[in-house]
């Protein structure tokens, strides 16, 4: 069912607790914010907080501090981008719980933004202490979660602190449930998924739901070796999952039986060793050697994009289809993204190094949707339900 929104609500003048997913990579040499696109996709939340004359409370984790405070993940540098962004002021406060952020919120006017110290660095917050979660509570009038990057966690500020708080979605929680919705239940077709990523084990649970949904399965990644194996064709050095052997036949035969086109990559580049440097070729995956690691797809299978792709009218892709941080072996992947970046097809990208390549190819703009959530997108798309979607109100 339909969440509620703050635009469902009446929020002048209220106090209002808002989870974002700040969780920005930091250059570790110099401290600064590698990607900001999470916090760009909040911004359209906080600015109709502001213009609607709430009196704002964000907060948000960095990394895994594990209960502790760690220095470089303290919010402030955030809080600063931030200001930036909006070009407005963002006062940041040294705690997240506590007399410092009562004393802060009394002084807050409608339309001002407080931002919290980053709340992992209290144990509670992990582990959903409900005593954590009234005190991160307890200075406000509603919650509003945007953080859809981490609605997969059961943590006090995703999920504890909707017991004492009236709780609503913000804007970008609600496109990014609104566009993965739309691919679940209705989406335009043909509809395509794309899956890679090395290990098939992370991504079953994904290929088994989306076979009830897709008229098109684009298989590619280090898993090729599973299905590869389950076929009983020779993978060389390659990861195989002998556990998953079953499962992925099952997967093969089940789409035959639904008459979905399945397509597995014909050919692939191997090499010695994982690395740059490594001498790859080409090879018939019927022809795999046993002293070789299977390291991208290759130029046969990379034809087959525009073949099998290009009458899709949706499509959405999660995994790289080879080890694309080795330039070398990246060549599947990128070919995808150009493919993905120019088709008419309506675009959904989720997890994040799929993203991440994209974004290195300078092509984000080009797709019509990329989640700001990795494992959180998996989890919805897997058709599982999302701790911190569930708890907010429905419509
Ligand atoms: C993420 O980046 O995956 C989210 O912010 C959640 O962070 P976590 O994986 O540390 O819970
Ligand atoms: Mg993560």
């Amino acid at each position: 069912m339909a969440k509620k929104t703050i635009k469902d609500i009446s929020i002048a003048g209220k106090i209002i607790l808002t989870r974002v997913d700040f969780n920005v990579p930091i250059n570790k040499n110099t401290g600064s914010i590698s990607d900001d696109s999470r916090i760009k996709a909040s911004l359209p939340t906080i600015r109709y907080l502001v213009e609607h004359k709430s009196r704002i409370i964000l907060c948000s984790h960095l990394g895994r501090p594990d209960g502790k405070v760690v220095k470089e993940l303290r919010m402030k540098p955030i809080a600063e981008h931030l200001s930036y962004l909006l070009e407005l002021p963002v006062t940041p406060v040294s705690d997240c719980i506590g007399h410092e952020v009562s004393k802060a919120v009394q002084n807050l006017k409608d339309g001002t933004i407080l931002f919290l110290e980053n709340v992992r660095f209290y144990p509670g917050e992990v582990k959903n202490d409900t005593n954590f979660a009234r005190e991160l509570a307890s200075p406000a009038d509603i919650y509003v979660n945007d953080a859809f990057g981490t609605a997969h966690r059961v943590h006090a500020s995703t999920v504890g602190v909707a017991k004492f708080l009236p709780a609503v979605a913000g804007l970008l929680m609600e496109t990014e449930l609104i566009t993965m919705n739309k691919l679940l239940t209705n989406p335009v077709r043909p509809f395509a998924c794309v899956i890679g990523g090395a290990k098939i084990s992370d991504k079953m649970s994904l290929m088994q739901n989306m076979l009830n949904k897709v008229d098109v399965m684009f298989i590619g990644g280090g898993m090729v070796a599973t299905f590869l194996k389950a076929q009983g064709y020779n993978t060389g050095k390659s990861l195989v999952e002998n556990d998953k052997l079953e499962m992925a036949l099952n997967l093969l035969l089940e789409a035959n039986k639904r008459g979905i086109s399945l397509i597995l990559p014909t050919d692939v580049a191997i090499a010695r060793d994982i690395r740059g440097d490594s001498l790859s070729h080409i090879t018939s995956t019927s022809k795999i050697p046993s002293n070789e690691y299977i390291v991208d797809i290759g130029p046969e299978t990379i034809d087959l994009i525009p073949q099998e792709l290009g009458n899709c009218r949706s499509i959405m892709w999660n995994g790289p289809l080879g080890i694309y941080e080795i330039p070398e072996f990246a060549k599947g992947t990128k070919a995808m993204a150009q493919f993905l970046a120019y088709t008419s097809a309506n675009t959904v990208i989720g997890g994040g190094s799929t993203v991440e390549a994209i974004r290195e190819m300078g092509l984000v703009d080009m797709i019509d949707h990329v989640s700001t959530g990795g494992g959180a997108s998996l989890k919805y798309l897997e058709g599982k339900t999302l701790p911190g979607v569930e708890v907010l109100e429905d419509k």
